[in-house]
């Protein structure tokens, strides 16, 4: 076991227990105040860095908790875990595997060993794999089996397979200039297959099945039933290798599925799922921005690990997220963050996120195996502003549970109609000045008088007008969402996750939660599909497979 693996109990460190009186010391503390008080308050609790600028001074913090706050990131051994990390340790300890997504933005040039082989020409060589099929499709070289142009390519794969891919395709739409449309379908649900292939045309699509173990029953059911559509529009099998792609690791399967050799993209058991969108995982991103973009994509995130790597951590963006979530939620007993994008083209961000964070941390074991004593994971969740604004910000203003929240606009979009994006923005600064203010009763009864109600109005109803306010949020700005800026923005919670997971002493790289799922998932199917099967183990699972068995025979 190497010494990241051997995680000690969070809650002994001295950083901890300083942070538990601290906390104590902070019962009556209002950010109103403090930055009545203090005019040097956003300088001291702003910083920039690779193309980003956040702002972290709408915080329940002093000075002297930021300083305990990266004491615990330095006592829980952050700094040794990133470079254990990028070095290519093996500090997935439950499947005994490095973690190396931030190889896969590595420039070539950087050689990088690991078990005596040198991973820079695996990842270099997919790139240029990624590259040749890209500029093909994009020079129209390559074609469908009729020799139609491809202008549409459905992306088959779930999870880690399908969030990012979609993100960044759909983030990156003012780059897509390649007359390549991408389609996602993940799940498995005919809905889903009918309305993605509703509008195809099987001439000029292409599949990509995207699956790093191509054994994922969504993903293979949805390849399937593609291949079977591709034959049924008049596709040929002779020329189905012009029509479907694979990413995987597991080249066998996907040349068992009829895939031919040269159209199989590697993956590496030493990238997990939810970090891949950086390999050839993020082929359709490639074919709807350009190869060009995608390196910037990559240059992006890569400037973002070297600030993760060589930034104290007093000045490093991931770092500080992190430890502020983890003051949140478990000092002050946050269960949830929410994510709020002021931008319509990352309304997918917080699904990629949910992933992200919730599977990698979701964990209730420390990597040595002893059951953790405090809370790991928050739920993440969240949504597009001003949207959210109508919906459930109510309840961050209002509602009894502390949920901070992170605010990521930029500043310039790529669509300005009239003076929408100046609302936008100013919504968005709005929303976290008044998470930050709230309403005193005091204000409240005097806005009331104002309008004039009369003393008993103004008793019965200022108390409903009341806004707690102190509700802490951090913001993240850029000046507009391109290839690196949003690779940097995708990498930065890459680490913060990474280094909360360290501060929890959990793996953040497996996920054997959802393998029960997956095991469960084939026996009710058995018990669904064949009638001369055993009765379930639970009257539940029995009565709701009768309901289902009922409708069918009816
Ligand atoms: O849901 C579990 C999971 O293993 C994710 O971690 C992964 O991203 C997803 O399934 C898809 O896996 P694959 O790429 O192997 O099909």
């Amino acid at each position: 076991m190497n010494n990241y693996n051997k995680a000690s109990d969070v809650t002994a460190l001295p950083a901890w227990r300083k942070l538990l009186d601290h906390r104590e010391s902070m019962n009556n503390f209002s950010m109103r105040d403090a930055f009545r008080d203090d005019g040097q308050r956003f300088q001291d609790f702003s910083l920039a860095g690779c193309g980003l600028f956040l702002d972290y001074s709408k915080n329940l913090i002093t000075h002297q908790t930021r300083s305990l706050l990266v004491n615990l990131a330095r006592e829980a051994g952050v700094e040794q875990a990133a470079h254990a990390m990028f070095s290519g340790e093996k500090i997935n300890c439950s499947e005994g595997r490095p973690v190396l997504h931030t190889a896969l933005r590595r420039p070539v040039g950087e050689p990088l060993m690991v078990d005596g082989r040198n991973l820079m020409r695996d990842v270099h060589g997919a790139l240029a794999q990624m590259t040749d099929v890209v500029s093909r499709i994009h020079s129209h070289l390559w074609r469908g089996y009729n020799d139609k142009v491809i202008t549409d390519v459905v992306n088959i794969g779930i999870g880690g397979s399908f969030l990012g891919p979609e993100l960044v395709s759909e983030a990156l739409a003012p780059f897509a200039r390649h007359g390549v449309r991408c389609h996602y379908l993940a799940n498995i649900d005919g809905n889903e297959f009918r309305e993605v292939t509703a509008d195809l045309n099987v001439e000029t699509t292409l599949f990509i099945i995207s699956s790093k173990t191509f054994g994922t029953l969504e993903t293979l059911k949805n390849a399937h039933a593609c291949r079977s559509w591709y034959l049924a529009k008049g596709g040929t099998e002779e020329k189905l290798y012009r029509h479907f792609i694979a990413v995987t690791s597991n080249r066998q399967a996907a040349l068992d599925f009829g895939i031919r050799e040269a159209n199989v993209f590697p993956m590496w058991d030493w990238v997990g799922g939810r970090y891949s969108l950086w390999s050839a995982i993020g082929l359709p991103i490639a074919l709807a921005i350009g190869i060009a973009n995608f390196k910037e994509l990559l240059s992006g995130a890569y400037a973002m690990d070297q600030h993760f790597l060589n930034e104290p951590l007093e000045q490093n963006l991931p770092v500080l997220l992190a430890v502020l979530g983890v003051w949140y939620h478990n000092f002050w007993g946050a269960q949830s963050y929410a994510f709020l994008p002021y931008d319509h083209n990352l309304r997918n961000f917080v699904k990629h996120l949910q992933q992200m964070d919730m599977e990698s941390n979701g964990k209730s074991v420390r990597r040595d195996g002893t059951p953790v004593s405090y809370t790991t994971g928050p739920v993440i969740w969240g949504g597009v502003g001003c949207n959210g604004q109508h919906a459930y910000h109510q309840l961050l203003h209002q509602g009894t549970p502390l949920i901070p929240a992170d605010f990521i606009v930029p500043v310039v979009s790529h669509n300005p109609v009239a003076d929408h994006q100046e609302w936008l923005y100013a919504n968005c600064l709005s929303q976290s000045q008044a998470l930050m203010r709230g309403k005193t009763l005091s204000e409240a009864e005097a806005e009331l008088k104002a309008k004039g109600l009369s003393s008993s109005e103004i008793e019965r109803l200022a108390p409903h007008k009341v806004i707690p306010g102190n509700r802490p949020s951090n913001t993240v700005a850029l000046e507009v969402i391109n290839p690196h800026s949003l690779g940097a923005l995708i990498a930065l919670y890459e680490h913060k996750v990474f280094v909360q997971g360290v501060i929890w002493g959990v793996n953040s790289f497996d996920q054997w939660g959802v393998e029960l799922g997956k095991e469960l998932g084939n026996s009710v199917y058995n018990l669904l599909t064949r009638y001369d099967a055993e009765p379930a183990d639970d009257s539940s699972t029995q009565g709701l497979i009768d309901f289902f068995r009922g409708r069918h025979r009816g």
